[in-house]
C-alpha cells in the first residue's frame, strides 16, 4: 500500500500484555523514522507528571478522578509539544498508551463510568481543537485477564508500579474497557497470547494495513 501522511498510532493493552517488548522491537526496526513517546509522558513536564501519577508513593492513595484528570493534563501537554509538531514534520508518532488507557483503566478498571461525558468532552478539546490530531489507530495487545495478570506479576525484572497490584476482576474490567472503546474508535486487536515473534509479525502486518511502510 502507498505510504500515507504521518500517522499517530497508539499501542495499548493490559499490563502484562507484552506491549513493552513489542514497542522495543518497533524501536529497533523503525529507529529515527518514527518518534516514539509514552503516556503519561513525552515532553519534560508530562514526564514529571508521569513521576507523580505512576511512581510517587502517594499516588496509590489518590482518587481515580485525580488520575483521570492527571492523565488528560499530561496528554494535553504531549499533544501540543510533541505529537502535533512531530506530525507536522511528516514523521509518524508511535505512543506507548493513550486515551484508550484512561477509558480502560479509569472508566472500566476503576468503575468510574460516570466520567464518560467528561472523557468525551476532554477528547474533543485535546484531539479535535484546531490544528490538533487524534490517534489514527489504536493497536491493542489482547490477552485473557488471567494470562495478563500472571505475566505482569511473574516478570520480576519488570519495573512495577502501583497500577500493577490489581486483582483478577480488575484485569477483566480493563479488558472489557478496551473492547468497549473499540466499538467507536479505530482499534486493531492483536492476539498477544502468541510468541514474541508471531506478535511482532502481526503488528507489522497491522501497520502495513493502515499504510505504514514496514
Ligand atoms: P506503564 O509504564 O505504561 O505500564 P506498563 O509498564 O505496564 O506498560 O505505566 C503506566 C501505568 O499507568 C499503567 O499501569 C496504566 C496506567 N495508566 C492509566 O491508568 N491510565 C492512563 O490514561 C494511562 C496513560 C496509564
Amino acid at each position: 500500500m502507498e505510504e500515507k501522511r504521518a500517522q499517530y498510532i497508539v499501542f495499548d493493552g493490559m499490563d502484562g500484555s507484552g506491549k513493552g517488548t513489542q514497542i522495543a522491537l518497533l524501536q529497533e526496526k523503525f529507529g529515527d523514522d518514527v518518534v516514539f513517546t509514552r503516556e503519561p509522558g513525552g515532553p519534560p513536564i508530562a514526564e514529571i507528571m508521569r513521576g507523580a501519577l505512576r511512581d510517587h508513593p502517594d499516588a496509590k492513595n489518590s482518587t481515580p478522578f485525580f488520575h483521570f484528570l492527571g492523565f488528560w493534563a499530561a496528554r494535553e501537554e504531549a499533544q501540543e509539544k510533541l505529537v502535533v509538531p512531530t506530525l507536522n514534520t511528516g514523521k509518524h508518532v508511535f505512543s506507548d498508551r493513550g486515551d484508550s488507557s484512561t477509558y480502560a483503566f479509569q472508566l472500566y478498571g476503576e468503575q468510574k463510568h460516570e466520567l464518560l461525558g467528561l472523557f468525551i468532552e476532554l477528547r474533543n478539546q485535546v484531539f479535535y481543537a484546531k490544528g490538533r490530531h487524534r490517534p489514527d489507530y489504536y493497536i491493542v495487545f489482547d490477552l485473557s485477564a488471567e494470562d495478563a495478570r500472571e505475566r505482569a506479576l511473574r516478570d520480576a525484572a519488570r519495573d512495577q508500579n502501583h497500577f500493577d497490584e490489581r486483582d483478577l476482576e480488575y484485569y477483566e474490567r480493563v479488558r472489557q474497557g478496551f473492547n468497549a472503546f473499540a466499538i467507536d474508535h479505530p482499534v486493531i486487536f492483536i492476539d498477544a497470547s502468541r510468541t514474541v515473534e508471531e506478535v511482532h509479525a502481526a503488528v507489522l502486518e497491522a501497520l502495513a494495513s493502515v499504510g505504514i511502510r514496514t
